[in-house]
């Protein structure tokens, strides 16, 4: 396993950010829940953090979608490995993402939840590697742009490691 780790983001900029996405979270939705959707596993902690950073009513649920192996790129594939316990229909979603990439993940999961019918359907993710897209993703809330550079932290893992990092940092080596 590698050990070399360079912080890219520290906890404490992260934190700011994600009260910001909150607070602007708070200000563009109307009322009623927000449906709050967590995509397995590596938006779990984002999803803690901005939850309680949004003061409007709020519902949560997870899908589990794989779409990488054990490696740093992605497969291309996409699978449903876990689905919604409740029901989104005439309600308005927010996807919780760690990170959009190549965007294929997201594309297949916003025509997957489309045909559920709900009022309204936007994506938050904590950071966005615009340069990595083969996908387009139309994303509402970005916390961070990062460079294409892979990261874990956070969440965020390298084969399931490093994800109770409190920084997001650059791995590498
Ligand atoms: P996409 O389908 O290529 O956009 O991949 C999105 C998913 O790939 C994310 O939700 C992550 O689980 C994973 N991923 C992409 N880039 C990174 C990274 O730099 N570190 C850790 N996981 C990543
Ligand atoms: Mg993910």
């Amino acid at each position: 396993m590698s050990t070399n780790l360079r912080v890219l983001l520290s906890a404490a900029q992260i934190k700011q950010r994600v009260r910001e996405m909150g607070r602007q979270i708070d200000a563009d939705y109307a009322s009623g829940p927000i449906y709050m959707i967590s995509v397995l596993k590596g938006s779990f902690i984002f999803m803690a953090d901005l939850a309680r950073a949004v003061r409007r009513p709020v519902r949560i649920d997870f899908m589990g979608i794989s779409s990488y192996g054990n490696g740093k790129t992605t497969s291309g594939e996409v699978k449903l490995t876990r689905d919604l316990d409740i029901s989104i229909e005439g309600q308005n979603v927010l996807i919780v993402e760690d990170i959009v990439d190549s965007g294929v993940t997201l594309n297949y999961l916003l025509r997957l939840l489309h045909q559920r019918n709900p009022k309204s359907i936007h994506i938050a993710t904590l950071l966005d590697k615009p340069e990595r897209r083969i996908r387009p993703v139309d994303i509402r809330y970005t916390g961070f742009q990062i460079p294409d550079e892979f990261v874990i932290g956070y969440g965020l893992d390298y084969a399931e490691d490093y994800r109770n990092l409190p920084d997001i940092c650059v791995l590498s080596g």
